[in-house]
């Protein structure tokens, strides 16, 4: 078991590359008169002169979307195999999730907590019943959901459990990713996340992913509140952990009276072919944080789910934040969800999932060489050659017409919309085949 307060990290340089060099003088950002239609490179070098730095795109500049589908300022169409890191699993601008932005947008959009607002009942009754849990913490980010979800279990630990003030722990594993703020990257292993932040958030210990054993030595310790884990490592590059780990999850932490936090911010909601990824097992954690999908790429929202004795923990003027639980965010994220049962995404995930893998198995396996993931949320590996990497075949990929993201180097994730249809699947395998064998 390692903490952030004693790791010695090797430190690893975020390596940036720019489209277009435009660090000399501001002309060389070329004017653009109002006639004049957007071209890509000068959205890429806007971006590059006045944005901060810490992103790196692929170079593309989009600027439409509808379904599976998006189109940059020149117009090209792309398939969206990203879908905003799964926040986008009902489709890009989805016709039901649009119009009750807009009709909300024009009556009510924020009212603070200050006041109650009619339609926040209404979304935390919906979404107590459908995921079984007596109450509704609404946030806005993933990352927020996970500092709800930690700041809920250092107060049950003092509250309900009895851990001395101050003293509580709560276990991560590593490679886990849940976000930017400074309690989600002290509880971070990838250097580039966390080299130069420090200090870091006292109280966070890491034990390795997929590790009953370590799970069980770390429980030991009488303070530990929570042991918070992605049911599939997203960010990591999709690493799905071992049939029977959620379970012994499960079992472990109810043995040693610590919760069992589940983020699902990035598999839940439909995306691994069930609503919730733990479903995949019937596990069932004492806390889950939702984000991303929950508006379907419209406006941020997320939310924790748990029962009574935890979630009451939290009293009033305790936590809380000016837009959760907003009336707009409310009726996206009850238009969200209903998108998500009635046009069965969980369901089409998981067939369309299977097709995937068992069509990815058959690329070759010197550039391939593994294919992983659980519904729409997939990943393969590339073997790094002097000509070949996870950027160059993302690269290709784009200029092929389907958008993807590298991971770590040599990961690329394979996660589209889940309203995708069966032609547009095979479409998507027959690019995917031809930029691979391109190599
Ligand atoms: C598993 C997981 N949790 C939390 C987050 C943080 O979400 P957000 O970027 O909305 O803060 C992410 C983002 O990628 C994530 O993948």
């Amino acid at each position: 078991m390692f903490s952030k307060l004693t790791q010695r990290p090797i430190f690893t340089i975020l390596c940036r590359r720019v489209h277009a060099s435009i660090h000399s003088a501001p002309t060389t950002l070329t004017q653009k008169t109002q006639e004049e239609p957007l071209t890509s490179n000068y959205v890429f070098e806007r971006e590059e002169r006045y944005g901060a730095h810490n992103y790196h795109p692929l170079p593309v500049a989009l600027e439409r979307g509808k379904g599976v589908y998006v189109w940059d300022v020149e117009g090209r169409k792309y398939f969206d195999f990203l879908s905003a890191y799964s926040a986008v699993n009902q489709g890009h601008c989805h016709p039901k999730i649009v119009s009750a932005l807009r009709s909300q947008a024009e009556k009510l959009t924020l009212t603070s907590r200050a006041f109650y607002n009619v339609e926040l009942g209404e979304y935390e009754e919906y979404m107590s019943k459908l995921f079984n849990y007596h109450k509704v913490l609404p946030m806005n980010t993933g990352v927020e959901a996970g500092e709800s979800a930690c700041k809920l279990a250092r107060k049950w630990a003092y509250t309900v459990k009895g851990v001395p003030k101050y003293k509580a722990k709560i276990i991560f594993a590593a490679g886990n990713f849940w976000g930017r703020t400074m309690s989600a990257i002290s509880s971070s292993t990838d250097p580039s996340s966390y080299e130069g932040f420090g200090p870091f958030m006292p109280g966070f210990e890491i034990i390795p992913f997929n590790d009953l054993p370590a799970l069980e030595r770390a429980l030991q310790d009488p303070n530990v509140a929570a042991f918070m884990v992605e049911p599939i490592q997203g960010e990591a590059g999709v690493i799905v952990p071992t049939e029977g780990y959620l379970t012994g999850v499960r079992e472990l932490c109810t043995k040693h009276n610590c919760l069992f936090i589940a983020d699902e911010v990035q598999t839940g909601l439909a995306r691994t072919g069930k609503l919730l990824a733990v479903d995949h097992e019937n596990v069932r954690p004492d806390i889950v944080m939702l984000g991303k999908a929950l508006s379907g790429g419209t406006y941020p929202v997320s939310a924790v789910l748990a029962d009574d004795e935890i979630m009451l923990t939290i009293k009033p003027g305790q936590h809380g934040s000016t837009y959760g639980g907003n009336p707009l965010a409310c009726r996206v994220a009850l238009a969200a969800l209903e998108v998500m049962e009635e046009e069965k995404l969980a369901e089409n995930a998981e067939y369309m999932g299977q097709r995937l893998r068992a069509e990815l198995m058959k690329a070759p396996s010197d550039i391939v060489t593994r294919v992983r993931g659980k519904g729409l949320l997939n990943a393969i590996v590339i073997k790094e050659t002097k000509d070949c990497d996870a950027w160059k075949v993302c690269l290709r990929l784009c200029d092929n017409g389907l958008l993807a993201k590298p991971t770590h180097g040599h990961i690329i994730r394979l996660a589209p919309p889940l309203t995708i249809s069966e032609d547009e699947l095979q479409e998507c395998i027959d690019i995917i085949h031809k930029t691979l064998l391109s190599f």
